[in-house]
């Protein structure tokens, strides 16, 4: 569900490199004490598994570049939360909520769940998810139940993925949803950044202090979308437009919170402005096609299905979703700030 990366890319690789050979990034730990993620499938790393849906990926060929295989992450291998432990130097991946023992609100949960949305009705198509306002309850009972104290959680790193399904399996399904026939773009955005506006708030009441705010990515583009609405031939730029809408409006968001609790640092993440090209000059080539096999009209892979050789060159893995390669770009650039504003997740974490 996300695509692009800055066209600043290559001086953000430059400058990884080069830091990385200044300091040994073994010797730093990590740099802060706990990390809790949200959001929907982009983020997912097994929630979903005990939910009876659809959007469900606890099987092959879904980890067949993961160390422990099949897991619930909506990729080949790593999606972003894991990279981003990987860089504040975190030793283990941040585990779902779901048979996460209690302590574990000490160091990290993940609340993410595939098709989870802003809106509560988003994606009752695929079956059971966890919106982000369930998602911000069990944060508030994992907290409360391992009595995790205010001054930790002020400290901790929060991202969040929210927003692509509220599209994607709401405003553009067919038949149209009623949020469709009551709602111009500009008053669904209106719509969905209210509400994300009042999670926020609450979360920030629970201790967030250091949010990073991942946008909605150019959907339009997504081989499943250009299937559909785009009619087979192109990106559906009306799917685009609307998600810039939304992106525009978060990125608004984030200016009017830090202006008003200049005690917190959020940050809004650009998965949006970046294109094809920017990928093909890292050697990712192929953005036309998923890398896994998906029967026509699904947007999964098929269980046991066959795949791409060289999954480095692909952006899909499957009709939605992005692969390894692309995640850790993403993650990078988000961490080292090419692809944020105001603030890069490193300076988060310090
Ligand atoms: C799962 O959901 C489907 C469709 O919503 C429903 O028909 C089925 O009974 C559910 N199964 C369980 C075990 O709850």
């Amino acid at each position: 569900m996300v695509e692009g990366v800055s066209k600043t890319l290559w001086v953000i690789v430059a400058t990884v490199f080069a830091a990385a050979a200044a300091v040994a990034p073994v010797a730093r730990g990590q740099q802060t004490p706990c990390y809790f993620v949200f959001g929907d499938s982009v983020f997912d790393n097994g929630n979903n598994n005990v939910l009876n849906t659809s959007a469900k990926v606890n099987y092959l060929p879904y980890g067949i570049d993961f160390t422990q295989g099949p897991t619930g992450r909506f990729s080949n291998g790593r999606n972003i939360p894991d990279f981003i432990a990987e860089l504040a130097g975190f030793n283990s991946y941040i585990p779902p909520f779901a048979g996460a023992s209690p302590s574990q609100a000490n160091i990290g949960i993940n609340y993410a769940s595939g098709g989870g949305g802003i809106r509560e009705e988003t994606s009752q198509n695929l079956g059971e998810r966890i919106s982000l306002r369930k998602q911000i309850n069990n944060h508030q009972s994992a907290i409360r139940n391992a009595a995790v104290p205010q001054s930790q959680l002020r400290r901790c790193l929060y991202t969040i993925s929210i927003g692509s399904n509220d599209y994607l399996n709401n405003y553009f399904l067919q038949p149209p949803t009623s949020a469709r026939r009551l709602f111009t773009p500009d008053q669904f955005a209106d719509s969905l950044i209210r509400r994300y506006r009042i999670y926020l708030m609450e979360l920030y009441v629970l201790g967030a202090r250091n949010v990073a705010l991942f946008g909605i990515g150019k959907i339009g583009c997504t081989p499943r979308i250009v299937a559909s609405i785009g009619g087979g031939v192109g990106c559906a730029e009306e799917v685009n437009q609307a998600a810039d809408i939304f992106n525009n409006e978060l990125k608004a968001l984030v200016t009017d919170l830090n202006n008003k609790r200049p005690g917190a640092k959020f940050t809004y993440v650009d998965l949006f402005s970046g294109n094809a090209q920017d990928f093909a000059s890292l050697g990712v080539t192929v953005g036309d096609r998923s890398c896994c096999t998906v029967q026509p009209g699904e947007e999964l892979c098929a269980a046991d299905g066959p795949v791409c050789t060289d999954r480095t060159k692909y952006i899909f893995w499957d009709n939605v979703h992005t692969t390894e390669k692309i995640n850790g770009v993403i993650a990078s650039s988000a961490f080292n700030g090419a692809i944020t504003s105001p603030f890069s997740i490193s300076q988060l974490v310090n």
